[in-house]
């Protein structure tokens, strides 16, 4: 008889973002004349760069002749695009990392998942609260224990340490999804808590590209001692609209290391690789042209154009909402705004508001977490014609 994995049953049955699409499709179903904005999920909405275009384009027509087609990638990335990331998201910033400790992959959403799979179920895991769902639910799903860091207005969104110390820690800054960030200093204080605790931190840069602070860190080894304790997850999703494309990668430094129940120390670089061959059978060929087309001039300048058209997005839901005196945080570095809701109303009470009373699709707080509760989340990644419609609605319906 075959046997389930009984974790399941702790995570609810609908992921968040497929809960929220549900709603919308029963809504649509039943109002086909509305029209409905979503600033939901954090999905693109601009053209892909024309340099990555034409990459991709000339990456097609080499797979159509013998001499050029390539058959299986390298499971961790082809070489000129690793390259490009070393040059361009590391050097160039002053962290020197090296090309074994970078690993390609289909996205940041299926890494942060996966990356449960190296470490051990007795591991206790601290996460922020709220989070990206896939954090929570993957490690509930492996049957851990699970510490949430409430991050409210009172403490800045900045977790305190937990009472007890943890093996892992998630963190995601510049955050999804209330769209704050962390200091050096306050990032500096995580390291340096991994160093003392002989912790792990898995770090989620997927929104880096956003952060224009120099103050804020766009990478955790802009840190002293993070290869010693971190892993970090980037993603051209966000940054050069890949969400339909698939394309990321995960730095693991070959610093890393775990201990076995024996007491043995493992490298954890050399855990992932070998995870990752065996699971994984590299990312497409023809993306990862695309990919590494971002990181040249061209690409570099059309990539920022769009970035700067979502952070005006950002700019124009953060005055809206302003005006109509709700107290928002985030949208400054970050593609996400969290909204405090009005009055009493629950996070759910409040998407059905607007899904109702002004067809708009929001994010309820509460489906990242407990602390999330009385909170709403808009993305930036609107189209701008909408995004600009959407702050008229709900002008309308607050005034
Ligand atoms: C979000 O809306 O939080 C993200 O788009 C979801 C994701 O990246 O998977």
């Amino acid at each position: 008889m075959v046997k389930v994995n009984e974790y399941y049953a702790r995570v609810g049955n609908n992921y968040l973002f497929s809960e929220v699409a549900r709603r919308v499709r029963e809504y649509k179903a039943a109002r086909p004349a509305a029209r409905v904005i979503s600033l939901g999920i954090g999905d693109v909405t601009r053209p892909i760069a024309p340099a990555v275009i034409e990459a991709i384009h000339a990456a097609t027509n080499e797979m159509a002749s013998a001499d050029t087609m390539r058959g299986y990638p390298p499971e961790a990335g082809y070489d000129f695009l690793v390259e490009a990331i070393l040059e361009h998201d590391f050097r160039a910033r002053g962290v020197h990392l090296s090309p074994d400790e970078i690993f390609v992959s289909d996205g940041a959403k299926s890494d942060t998942g996966n990356i449960g799979d190296i470490l051990g179920t007795g591991n206790l895991v601290a996460i922020t609260d709220p989070a990206y769902p896939v954090y929570v639910d993957t490690n509930l799903m492996a049957g851990r224990q699970v510490e949430l860091l409430p991050c409210l207005p009172g403490n800045g969104f900045c977790p305190s340490f937990p009472g007890r110390p943890v093996d892992v820690i998630y963190l995601c800054y510049p955050n999804n999804p209330t769209g704050t960030t962390l200091t050096r200093e306050q990032l500096k204080k995580w390291v340096d808590y991994a160093i003392e605790h002989q912790s792990l931190i898995l770090f989620d840069a997927a929104y880096e590209a956003f952060v224009s602070d120099p103050a804020v860190p766009r990478s955790i080894y802009e840190i002293e001692g993070a290869r010693r304790v971190a892993i970090e997850f980037r993603s051209f999703s966000k940054t050069a609209g890949f969400t339909g494309l698939r394309c990321a990668y995960t730095v693991v430094p070959r610093d890393l290391t775990a201990t076995t129940s024996t007491g043995e120390t493992v490298s954890l670089n050399a855990t992932w690789r070998r995870r990752q061959a065996t699971k994984f059978n590299g990312t497409a060929y023809i993306i990862q042209r695309g990919a590494a087309a971002i990181y040249t001039p061209e690409g570099q300048r059309q990539t920022r154009e769009t970035i700067d058209y979502y952070m005006q997005n950002a700019r124009i839901i953060k005055e809206c909402l302003e005006r109509l005196n709700l107290t928002v945080h985030g949208g400054a570095n970050a593609p996400y705004l969290w909204v405090k809701t009005p009055g009493e109303l629950s996070s759910w009470e409040f998407f059905d508001r607007l899904l109702n009373e002004a067809q708009v699709v929001g994010t309820p707080g509460s489906g990242f977490g407990k602390a999330g509760e009385g909170f709403f989340r808009f993305t930036a990644f609107g189209k701008r014609e909408e995004v600009i419609e959407a702050a008229e609605r709900l002008e309308t319906l607050f005034r």
